[in-house]
């Protein structure tokens, strides 16, 4: 089968810059993308909420794209300290990630509220970047795969479609730890993850998924050849120019 599916490399800068590095960042990238000439793929960077509309600035003239890391579910109103979909579509951005396991974990997100997030994003315009991931013990405990289509059919909003969704699998024990599946495990867990999509999504085939934990530029290259691996969700490598761009460059 002929791959349609576009790379998407994507940066999560978690709670991470302040505005003069993180301008520095967002122009290495931009510059580095511009050098390489890529076209066959697509750079995404997320920054804190509050440098959203400084970065977009910063790689205006690029392909770069912007995306926030969370959402809220409501376009406005009394929510303090919240932010909408929509400002961060004002700000610049076109994606957002949501339900990652940070934020599963701290915060208390749980499937419903991450489904009402992604529709939230649909409805400013946005593509959600929907998380999913067994945590340590649910791998010991042989719940992977369960647990996988748990998330998926409890965050997944109906009405999903390859344009608007993409899906990333970041096992809670690989993210910030050093350690990853083995390719094998990676292609089996996106295996699964497409299969499941296939009752949820009409054109399941072209969704991408990524897959995020511990990606740096030198295993970058193996992870991103496993089957059904569409590009990848990076975090402390993201944040040095250098080595996110060769991450992309491994696909
Ligand atoms: P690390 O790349 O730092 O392991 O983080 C992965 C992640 O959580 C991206 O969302």
């Amino acid at each position: 089968m002929a791959r349609t599916r576009r790379p998407l490399i994507a940066g999560n800068w978690k709670m991470n810059g302040l505005k003069a590095d993180a301008l520095v960042l967002a122009k290495g990238v931009a510059d580095g993308v511009k050098q390489a000439g890529w076209t066959d793929r697509d750079l995404l960077v997320c920054p804190p909420a509050t440098l959203v509309m400084a970065v977009a600035e910063a790689v205006k003239g690029s392909t770069v794209l912007v995306g926030g890391q969370d959402c809220h579910a409501k376009p406005s109103g009394a929510h303090t300290g919240e932010i909408a979909a929509e400002m961060l579509r004002d700000c610049g951005a076109s994606y957002v990630i949501v339900g990652h396991s940070e934020r599963r974990a701290d915060c208390g997100e749980t499937d419903a509220v991450i489904r009402a997030k992604a529709e939230a994003a649909w409805r400013a315009g946005l593509v959600p970047i929907v998380c999913i991931g067994e945590t340590l013990a649910e791998r010991e405990a042989g719940m992977t795969f369960s647990v996988l289509a748990t998330q998926l059919k409890g965050s997944v909003p109906a009405g999903a479609s390859a344009v608007r969704l993409v899906v990333a699998y970041e096992p809670v024990w690989a993210i910030g730890t050093g350690k990853t599946p083995t390719t094998a495990e990676v292609a089996a867990a996106h295996a699964h993850i497409r299969k499941v999509l296939d009752g949820l999504v009409a054109d399941a085939v072209d969704v991408r998924l990524l897959y995020g934990g511990s990606v740096k530029a030198g295993n970058a290259a193996e992870l991103l050849a496993a089957g059904d691996v569409d590009g990848a969700l990076v975090g402390g490598a993201s944040l040095k120019a250098d080595e996110f761009l060769a991450i992309a460059k491994a696909v």
